[in-house]
């Protein structure tokens, strides 16, 4: 059975991720600083780069759909979210050869957890349901929207598919 790290697991979309992972079979560890008390779960701060092992041949970095279209007063997020993207790409070249794939996805207006503070910081721009008006689909992401993108970016299937950033969106920022 293969492993897969999920970082950030304790909530919101890591969770969906995480719980979509166990269902396609993965044996699922959560590397998170607040972990939820389930099977697996162990608390790791993943900026302590001692305590982070490399995982299986597939890596899935969650960027943001703010790298396409900018956010007013979150320009350190912006900045450093647009890093994780040019990094997928770098490390996707360097790693390929190894049969490793890197790959992002940039989520867009998911409701969990970290939107809602963001709403209620004013961060936004405007309320979640706004935000769903101006999307093409109608409504706001689930976690396991994301979850399912990375259940197709680690399968066996996705070996070919390497260094891009998968928009996952509702259709905003294509
Ligand atoms: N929700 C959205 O609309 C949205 C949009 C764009 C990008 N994202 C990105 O998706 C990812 C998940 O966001 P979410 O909305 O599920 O947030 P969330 O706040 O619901 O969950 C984040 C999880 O990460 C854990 N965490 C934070 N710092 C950590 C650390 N140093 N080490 C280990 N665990 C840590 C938290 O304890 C929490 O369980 C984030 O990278 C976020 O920037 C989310």
């Amino acid at each position: 059975m293969r492993t897969a790290v999920v970082t950030g697991g304790g909530s919101g979309i890591g969770k969906a991720v995480a719980a979509r992972l166990r269902k396609d079979g993965y044996q699922v560890a959560v590397f998170d600083i607040a972990p939820s008390g389930g099977e697996l779960e162990y608390k790791v701060d993943v900026t302590d780069r001692a305590r982070v092992d490399a995982d299986w041949g597939r890596i899935v970095n969650i960027s943001s759909s703010s790298t396409h279209s900018g956010q007013p007063f979150m320009s350190s997020y912006v900045a450093a979210k647009s890093g994780v993207n040019g990094l997928t790409k770098s490390l996707a070249l360097e790693y390929g050869p190894q049969g490793i794939t890197v790959n992002a996805v940039p989520p867009g207006f998911v409701n969990t957890p970290m939107l809602r503070r963001a709403e209620g910081k004013g961060l936004l721009g405007g309320t979640i349901e706004e935000h769903i008006e101006r999307t093409p689909v109608r409504r706001a992401g689930r976690p396991e929207d994301i979850a399912a993108a990375c259940s197709f970016l680690i399968g066996e299937e996705a070996g070919y598919i390497t260094g891009q950033i998968l928009g996952v969106n509702g259709g905003r920022n294509t």
